[in-house]
């Protein structure tokens, strides 16, 4: 393993040049968690397929007369830029300022950060390293339902302005690839936020007893109740579960599979997003992670329905690669890809990106 680079190279002109540089700078085991899928790996390489086949309209001497922005609203926020940075486990793995390494760039970059649950380092550090620009709070709902009440109120008080509850990740499915290689852990490396969490006595059904004391539409009733803080449903990958959703009264949804690593041959979720975008009807932001890696990713996404974009293991790659500035340059590398794809395509505003940027 080699240490983190001290500066950027020249060599990382796009997020996927940060891939070697991190993939060389982690375990193997560490290399295992981030970048793999469950099972086949089917839905981790349809996400990026996915995207790569829809094709662009270039649009020519189109006019600009305010010079246009990358800006978007989402949630009674300005967001410089509808790129957020997803919920991402245990990030000093990744590298050993983890998470607040993460959160100081996207402070830096006026980007929205979601920090995991499972992050390995405390909620209120990590805010704290936010100096106060917005962030959210991605929350599993956990079988201790007391513990999980106070991860709310530990969120409340650190300052986010939103949780994200992910709700497709009862089990993960096989992580075959995890598995091969190993899931050790360096000492040190541990999802902090979760000490004292009373682990579910293994039971009889599915999953050695997990299935039955998942989280369920009632729950979701029941965090409403707990908390004033808008609240997003992330994996949503259905239609029917977002209509529900939205009548449940959630504030937003995230349509997602994960990055694919929990049901393998889940549809990517650039296909699904549009399905999800007409049940929804504009009532509520509907945002979508799993494979964007350029902003002409980000530009089909807004044609196709979506608010505002996720990327996830992108960014740890560029935290990996580089600490803070790495993480800090890749959400620049993609703003500034998405104000290209937009002139190009004749988009002043992510706005005014509809269906008709997009191609045969
Ligand atoms: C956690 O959410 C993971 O996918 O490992």
């Amino acid at each position: 393993m080699l240490p983190p680079l001290q500066r950027i190279p020249a060599t990382v002109a796009a997020l996927a040049d940060y891939e070697p540089l991190a993939r060389e700078r982690m375990s193997p085991e560490a290399w295992a968690y981030f970048a793999g899928g469950v099972a086949d790996e089917v839905t981790l390489r349809d996400n990026r397929v996915a995207f790569d086949r829809i094709k662009l309209r270039g649009r020519v001497l189109a006019e600009f007369p305010a010079g246009g922005h990358t800006r978007v609203e989402v949630l009674g926020r300005t967001w410089a830029h509808p790129v957020a940075l997803a919920p991402v486990a245990l990030q000093t793995w990744a590298h050993a300022d983890g998470e607040r390494a993460t959160m100081a760039a996207a402070a830096a970059t006026g980007t929205t950060m979601v920090v995991s649950t499972q992050a390995g380092q405390s909620i209120e550090d990590i805010a704290k390293a936010g100096e106060g620009a917005p962030w959210w709070f991605q929350l599993y709902i956990q079988p201790d339902r007391a513990f999980t009440e106070s991860l709310v109120r530990r969120a409340e008080a650190a300052g986010a302005e939103a949780l994200v509850v992910t709700v497709d990740a009862p089990v993960n499915g096989p992580r075959n690839r995890e598995q091969r290689t190993g899931t050790q852990r360096p000492p040190g490396v541990e999802m902090v936020n979760l000490r004292g969490c009373r682990a579910p006595e293994p039971g009889s059904g599915l999953c050695g007893g997990l299935a039955g004391v998942a989280a369920t539409w009632s729950d979701i009733g029941w965090l409403k109740s707990l908390t004033k803080l808008p609240i997003l449903l992330k994996g949503i990958m259905d239609p029917a579960d977002a209509a529900r959703a939205v009548d449940a009264g959630v504030d937003g949804l995230i349509v997602s599979n994960h990055g694919g690593r929990t049901l393998d041959t889940l549809p990517a979720t650039i296909d699904v997003l549009p399905a999800v975008a007409a049940a929804v009807a504009g009532r509520v932001p509907v945002l979508m992670d799993g494979g964007v890696r350029r902003g002409t990713d980000v530009l089909k996404a807004l044609a196709l329905g979506a608010t505002a974009v996720l990327v996830g293991r992108p960014y740890v790659f560029a935290l990996a690669a580089a600490g803070a500035p790495g993480v800090a340059y890749a959400v620049r590398i993609l703003q500034a890809e998405l104000g290209m794809a937009m002139t190009l395509t004749g988009c002043a505003t992510p706005a005014q990106v509809r269906g008709s940027v997009l191609g045969q």
